[in-house]
């Protein structure tokens, strides 16, 4: 490598931490974005300028097809599908750890790491990393994506002697990497790649409901190192600082949402957390007590006599798109001097950060929005809960019911407010399947219908 592609790789090594940085508030999220495209920019021009990069065609075909791909989807894809693409991808980058590694023991020549059956040991030990974090990176995101897109259940699935299955998978797997760097055997590398596509699979399926989050979080992380190990075999400087990179802030982030969960990080690790007792209190279905139903008109009259607001965003919001009719409520609100702030759940929504996007769209100002354990106390103190489209957040079984699946999660304690509405469209569940006793409360009223229509109607009835 000469010192002035070294130079460029570190400016975009410098350029990717910007970025992250950047990525870590609303308000700068968008340089934040830029400084990333700038950096990537000058990762692949650096790259495509080094001498031993000659099959032009074939790279400039690649881009072609995966830059049209790419551009369409950025379109196309709705921001409630966006937990599921990023699985997607996640999966793609531990396909692309796993056959870099293949390619480079097939042909170590090629990659300037020895020869057939001479291969340096080194390289052999990040082979044999690269290709099992990719493989488990690879089949842990597909189930991630069948789930988040519905094609498999959400729920946990849990199966007789799970734990040891995945533990033994797991010596297994260790155990043929030794064999390859001492035997430099096909057996061996191809033994690695069945294996790992086993684990990351397996440890996938158990976890379900309210943990998905931490699991597309730490997906995340396992393909940062998946791609950590591809520059090893690669011998490429960039490539290993952004997979790095990737990795500790995907470990970091599955740390925070753990924390946010109330989750042990080892038991996301090991798979299969949160998955004993939930079917015990998952939805009861045909329950017929009586619920309180109120009307927009209702909820205005409530919302503008109120003192205090506070606002609870879920992915009901993001499904209608209701940011925009809720801002305009809020202004409503404002100018009949109501205060009015926004509380946010670590994992309302489908994705980190999603309530947080979608009320930045609708130009909120950032110092109405508040973290859960900013606002939890203030509860007590509040006139009127506005709930809308968000349920498990809110569910107060987290707490009081030790065989729902949701238990130990902190949640935003709603119900400490003198009025709490909920817009929803019916009495359905949310994610985790777990039914919500405050729907039944005396001081909750239901509003039933789609969030931005409910929310749309209450503006004017404010208005008016
Ligand atoms: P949920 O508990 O999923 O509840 C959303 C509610 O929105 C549903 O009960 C649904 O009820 C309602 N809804 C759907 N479409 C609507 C519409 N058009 N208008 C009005 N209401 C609508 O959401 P939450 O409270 O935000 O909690 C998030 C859940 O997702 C947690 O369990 C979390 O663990 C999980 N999860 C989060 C993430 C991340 S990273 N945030 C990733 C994966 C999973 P109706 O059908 O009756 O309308």
């Amino acid at each position: 490598m000469t010192s002035l592609s070294a130079f460029a790789y570190l400016v975009s090594g410098v350029l990717f931490i910007l970025a992250l940085r950047g990525l870590a508030s609303p308000e700068t999220a968008r340089r934040g974005n830029l400084f990333g495209i700038v950096g990537m920019a000058l990762a692949i021009g650096t790259t495509l300028l080094a001498p031993e990069v000659k099959a032009f065609a074939g790279i400039g075909i690649a881009i072609l097809v995966g830059g049209v791909i790419g551009a369409i989807v950025a379109r196309t894809i709705k921001m409630t599908a966006l937990p599921q693409l990023v699985a997607a991808f996640h999966s793609l980058v531990g396909l692309a750890a796993v056959l870099v590694a293949a390619a480079a023991f097939l042909s170590p020549e090629a990659f300037g790491v020895g020869a057939e059956g001479l291969i340096q040991t080194s390289s052999l030990i990040e082979m044999g990393l690269g290709v099992a974090i990719g493989a488990i990176t690879f089949t842990g995101s597909l189930v991630a994506f069948a789930k988040l897109q519905g094609l498999v259940t959400g729920k946990p699935l849990v199966f007789k002697f799970q734990h040891p299955i995945n533990l033994g998978l797991g010596i297994l797997a260790l155990l043929l990497i030794v064999a390859l760097v001492l035997t430099q055997s096909h057996l061996a590398f191809y033994g690695i790649v069945a294996v790992t596509l086993a684990l990351g699979f397996l440890l996938i399926l158990p976890i379900g409901g309210a943990d998905m989050p931490v699991v597309i979080s730490m997906l995340n992380s396992y393909s940062g190192w998946a791609a950590a190990a591809t520059g090893f075999t690669l011998e490429n400087p960039l490539l290993i600082i952004t997979g790095a990179l990737v990795g500790a802030s995907g470990a970091i982030l599955s740390t925070i949402m753990c924390r946010g969960m109330n989750r042990s990080i080892i038991s996301v690790i090991l798979g299969g957390f949160g998955a004993e007792g939930g079917a015990a209190a998952a939805a009861r279905g045909g329950d017929d007590r009586p619920v309180k139903i109120g009307s927009a008109e209702d909820a205005a009259f409530i919302l503008k006599n109120a003192a205090s607001v506070v606002i609870v965003p879920g992915y009901g919001m993001a499904v209608a798109q209701a940011q925009h009719a809720l801002r305009e409520v809020a202004d409503l609100l404002k100018a009949n001097g109501v205060t009015v702030r926004y509380a946010i759940h670590p994992v309302a929504g489908r994705m980190p950060g999603h309530m947080n996007v979608l009320l930045a769209e609708a130009n909120v100002p950032y110092d109405e929005v508040l973290e859960l354990e900013e606002i939890n106390r203030d509860f007590g103190q509040t006139d009127a809960v506005l709930v809308i489209g968000a349920n498990d957040v809110t569910n107060p079984a987290a707490k009081t019911d030790p065989t729902s699946p949701i238990f130990g999660m902190p949640v935003l304690d709603v119900e400490k407010a003198k009025t709490v509405l909920f817009i929803k469209r019916s009495m359905a569940t949310g994610y985790a399947g777990v039914e919500n006793e405050l729907f039944y409360k005396p001081n909750t009223m239901m509003l039933f219908g789609d969030a931005k229509k409910m929310c749309e109607t209450i503006a004017k009835a404010l208005e008016g």
